[in-house]
């Protein structure tokens, strides 16, 4: 509350346009659906999906001004002046020197791989992304993750994003001209969406300096990462957001970015560094396998959305409903006793789904049946991270994952307070009735990235049938 709001309600900061119906199903054709798809959410259509959050990726709202400049595109193959508007407002919010735009996160972060990392080196990271792991191995380098302690050990430590400072110095002691450079993912996504604090960004810095390594962002929620900081940190309450963000560009080298996420866009992405070498191969790699550098895989009204939306996502009535809608559903699960990583994270709640059915052992993936429950109970789709994601070995043999959790993402400006009420009913009658739930069984899989095509089955016959069968 302050004196100009002196109400406490956090209103969506925004009025609806235009409407896109949801799809009520039955609970009979959820069964139905979810035995089509092979008991794996990822394979179910979005037709029989009532809620979304298996991802916070691209799949947010745009407003007015995107959809208004996005007719102004240029599609001009060389030297758009789309490119020119969205290098304009990297450079302001970045101050960093140069700018290439990808197709999404991935693209930058396999071009600037490419150009840095070399077989044997190590990429140090607060905690990698599975597609940021995944380009720093297809280099042959070893992704190592360095979370700070706090985040395991703590319920309410306010940066559990943060990287672990004395193990980065050890690391780079220990392993001299072997780490072509260090990353910290902003908020850390695969460690529950938990902001990085400014100090713990510029202690990094200082490190990196002494062992005369690169920092880089993985920039995808640094809009997020900046109100925490601002909501947070000692002495940043009267920062804005943007000064913020400002300030957490400037203690770096360079910043991989999928603007799918706090770009407000559907598609897009970019790489933005100082180091000329480096940009002069990414940019022999970008037109190789992404496009000329000045549209990198995008339209020329891809380059308008992300333009206008890295300014949406950093406005502050914005991003105070934003990590309020999330919080607001933490508040409703802690209250009942739900397991979850706390604090809340900034684009997603995380389930703790090992603590929650003790009863299920991981290798019969309490995640994935929770999420299947859910789904079940109330059309809502959620993504298990967890040992059926990260269980797999490259020989073949499975090893439980370090937790069991389920990921509820929220698309950005899509869904209202009502939808949130809604899904906070869903997962606490599933809640209630958690001992019922029983695991699944892997019938086929994939050797890499399982989770996306395995095929499941529940263990027993009518494993949810416990739950009443009305539909919604
Ligand atoms: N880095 C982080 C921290 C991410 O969360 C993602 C994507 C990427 C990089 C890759 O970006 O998808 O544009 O290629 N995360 C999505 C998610 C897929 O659901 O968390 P991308």
């Amino acid at each position: 509350m302050t004196s100009e709001q002196p109400f406490e309600t956090i209103i969506e900061p925004f009025r609806i346009k235009t409407v896109e119906p949801l799809r009520r199903t039955t609970r009979a054709r959820r069964e139905a659906a979810m035995q089509e798809a092979g008991w794996n959410l990822f394979s179910v259509k979005g037709e029989d999906v009532l809620i979304d959050l298996l991802t916070d990726s691209g799949t947010g709202a745009l407003s007015a001004k995107q959809w208004g400049m996005m007719m102004q595109g240029d599609e001009t193959y060389a030297g758009a002046d789309s490119f020119y508007r969205f290098e304009a407002a990297i450079k302001d919010i970045t101050g960093l020197d140069h700018v290439i735009p990808t197709h999404q996160g991935r693209a930058a972060e396999r071009i600037l791989f490419r150009a840095m990392v070399n077989p044997g080196d190590i990429v140090l990271n607060n905690t990698h992304f599975d597609t940021t792991r995944a380009n720093v191995e297809y280099r042959e380098g070893i992704a190592r993750d360095l979370p700070c302690r706090e985040s395991m050990e703590s319920d309410d430590f306010p940066f559990k994003g943060n990287i672990d400072l004395e193990r980065l110095d050890q690391e780079l002691t220990a392993n001299p001209g072997r780490v072509p450079l260090v990353m910290i993912t902003v908020t850390n996504n695969s460690g529950g969406g938990q902001p990085v604090s400014l100090a713990n960004i510029r202690a990094a810095r200082e490190i990196c300096d002494r062992h005369n390594v690169p920092l880089f962002l993985d920039a995808c929620r640094f809009a997020e990462n900046a109100w925490f900081i601002r909501m947070r940190e000692e002495g940043q309450g009267d920062r804005s957001p943007i000064e913020i963000a400002r300030e957490m560009f400037s203690l770096v080298d360079g910043a991989t970015m999928s603007a799918k996420k706090d770009g407000m866009s559907n598609i897009g992405g970019f790489l933005a560094l100082n180091d000329m070498d480096v940009v002069v191969k990414c940019r022999t790699m970008l037109i190789l396998t992404e496009g000329f550098p000045t549209y990198g895989g995008l339209a020329g009204y891809d380059l308008e959305a992300v333009a206008v939306g890295l300014y949406e996502a950093l406005e502050e009535d914005y991003l105070r409903y934003r990590i309020r809608s999330i919080a607001y559903l933490g508040d409703r699960l802690i209250a009942a006793g739900v397991p979850m990583i706390t604090p809340p994270g900034g684009h997603a709640l995380y389930l703790d789904a090992g603590a929650m059915l003790p009863h299920i052992p991981w290798n019969e993936y309490p995640g994935w049946a929770l999420s299947v429950a859910i789904y079940l109970e109330g059309g809502i789709r959620a993504c298990e991270i967890g040992s059926v994601m990260f269980g797999q070995q490259p020989d073949g043999t499975e090893q439980a994952a370090p937790r069991e959790l389920v990921r509820l993402a929220f698309p950005r400006r899509v869904y209202t307070q009502s939808h949130v009420d809604y899904v906070a009913e869903v997962l606490l009658r599933v809640f209630e009735r958690r001992e019922m739930l029983r695991g699944m069984s892997m019938l086929d899989s994939p050797p890499v990235l399982r989770h996306f095509t395995a095929r499941l089955e529940p263990l027993e016959q009518g494993l949810f049938a416990a739950c009443p069968a009305e539909p919604v």
